[in-house]
């Protein structure tokens, strides 16, 4: 189901989306949304909304139960084609393309868009598809929050990447952040290849890049708090860094400690594949130094 986004999407009518929609709002007030909500919230009369919402449901976008009264819920699934929806009709998506992978806690698709029509990448988050207390024990930001729902946790895992990029693009060798809605972002390609998946020629020149742009977010404050070679892409031009969601400001409390974590993922890789050696705390001293002058 959630690999044919781009079908779900296309195969939804537009009162589809407005009950889609009504339903999403009235979660915050309602467990299950009754009908009378949505039929008020739309203004289709209940007869109407009540047969859109069996078609819905048969969909598999959304959910009903009739323990207590008739009321429904969104699934995950509805609400990936909600942002899809909102990117298309602001532009930043003119057409979805191809899957171009599956990651831990995120779907990501190709696409074009924009006036010029140019590739893009979209990347959903799915974080709250995972238990939430796994999410919670994993997203330190999301511990003050008693109640979580996959809604919530998803959206602001997005919102989080998209405010990191905004931040540190084009300061930082980052993909440039493009839009966001709900549990999505859409952001340009990535240039080349993941460090993790290729030889590289000049491993102490890359290393340098690397740290270069290590160096660059920190002046600007962020630390990624998920730096490995499965989260970098190189190329002939230097590197780029992403998958930001979990990155942390210097006012962390761990913030040295992080970014330390960061820096010993790089060296050992780089000391393990390359034999290239670098002095951790040399390393360390060199970012420190540049943070506090600031
Ligand atoms: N802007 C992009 N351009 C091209 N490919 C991308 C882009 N963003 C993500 N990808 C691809 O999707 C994969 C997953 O993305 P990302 O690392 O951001 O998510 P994740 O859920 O944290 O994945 P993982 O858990 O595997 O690290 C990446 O390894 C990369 O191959
Ligand atoms: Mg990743």
């Amino acid at each position: 189901m959630l690999e044919n986004i781009p079908d779900t999407f296309l195969n939804t009518t537009s009162k589809e989306f407005r009950v889609l929609i009504a339903i999403e709002n009235n979660m915050k007030f309602y467990e299950w949304v009754p009908i009378d909500e949505i039929s008020g919230f739309t203004k289709y009369n209940i007869k109407e909304t009540g047969h859109i919402l069996f078609t819905l449901a048969k969909k598999k976008l959304i959910q009903r139960n009739i323990a207590a009264y008739e009321g429904y819920k969104i699934y995950f699934e509805a609400y990936y084609i909600l942002a899809l929806k909102a990117f298309v009709e602001r532009g930043s998506v003119n057409a979805i393309g191809d899957f171009v992978g599956v990651g831990k806690e995120s779907r990501v698709y190709s696409a074009v868009g924009g006036l010029t029509n140019r590739e893009v990448i979209i990347k959903f988050h799915t974080e709250g598809q995972m238990s939430f207390k796994k999410v919670r024990i994993k997203r330190e930001h999301l511990e003050d929050r008693k109640h979580l729902s996959w809604l919530y946790a998803s959206r602001l895992a997005a919102k989080r990447e998209y405010d990191a990029l905004k931040l540190l693009y084009p300061n930082v060798s980052v993909p440039e952040p493009i839009d966001h809605n709900r549990n999505a972002i859409v952001m340009s390609v990535l240039k080349g290849k993941a460090l993790a998946h290729t030889q590289v020629d000049e491993p102490e020149w890359y290393l340098d890049e690397i740290l270069a742009q290590v160096k660059k977010a920190a002046q600007i404050g962020l630390i990624h708090c998920d730096l490995s070679e499965f989260n970098i892409f190189v190329n002939p031009q230097g590197c780029e860094i992403f998958d930001w969601p979990q990155y942390v400001t210097f006012s962390h409390p761990n913030a040295e400690e992080l970014l330390h974590r960061d820096v010993d993922n790089i060296l050992t890789f780089f000391k393990k594949k390359y034999r290239v050696k670098r002095d951790i705390t040399e390393v360390m001293n060199s970012i420190m130094e540049l943070c506090q002058k600031k």
